[in-house]
């Protein structure tokens, strides 16, 4: 099901069958670099975490969704919400590596963000980052986000941003 349409884009709920594209971009060093990665992914914790997505939209209303690129069918990354142990609820993006400089990060999380006020009507949303990932820093200037403090996160201490 799409759960959310952009010019270019569709964001739409997990299937079984996304765990061979999950895991192709877990893959990749360069896509992982500053994710809160411990173990070596597999096809098995491709499903797991599918399977969690689908726990927290059940749960929540919103999960991170796969992108989808309209123009050739291809899941090009995820992007979405997540709520973490804190309780507050954070925008999520991780993007296949050559999908990167098209926009297309910056249209998905603008449309998530949008879903986030309505109509889920969260009160805030946040945006976890390592400090040194300057590329995710610009996406969350782009939405429009403030830098608002530095958080301990996944085990991490990571640049709070806030919309
Ligand atoms: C973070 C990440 C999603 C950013 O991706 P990105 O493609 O740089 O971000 P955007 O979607 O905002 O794209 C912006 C770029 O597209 C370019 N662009 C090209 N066509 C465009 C269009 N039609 N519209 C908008 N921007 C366009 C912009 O000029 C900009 O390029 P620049 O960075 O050279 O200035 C990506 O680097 C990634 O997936 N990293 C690994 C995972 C990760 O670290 N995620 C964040 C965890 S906090």
């Amino acid at each position: 099901m799409a759960f959310i349409e952009t010019e270019r884009l569709i964001l739409r709920t997990w299937m079984p069958s996304d765990a061979s594209a999950l895991l192709e971009s877990s893959l990749d060093r360069e896509v992982t670099r500053f994710l809160p990665v411990t173990r070596p992914p597999t096809l098995e914790s491709s499903l797991a975490w599918i399977d969690r997505q689908m726990d927290e939209q059940e749960r929540e209303g919103f999960s991170v969704w796969p992108v989808i690129r309209k123009e050739d069918g291809r899941l090009i990354g995820r992007c979405g919400l997540h709520r973490l142990p804190e309780g507050y609820v954070e925008v999520v993006w991780v993007f296949e590596r050559d999908a990167w400089g098209h926009g297309f990060a910056t249209e998905a999380a603008r449309a998530a963000a949008a879903y986030a006020r309505e109509p889920l009507r969260l009160p805030a949303l946040y945006a976890l980052i390592n400090p040194a990932n300057s590329a995710s820093i610009a996406v969350a200037y782009r939405l429009g986000m403030r830098f608002d403090r530095v958080v301990r996160a996944y085990k991490r201490d990571l640049l709070r941003y806030v919309l």
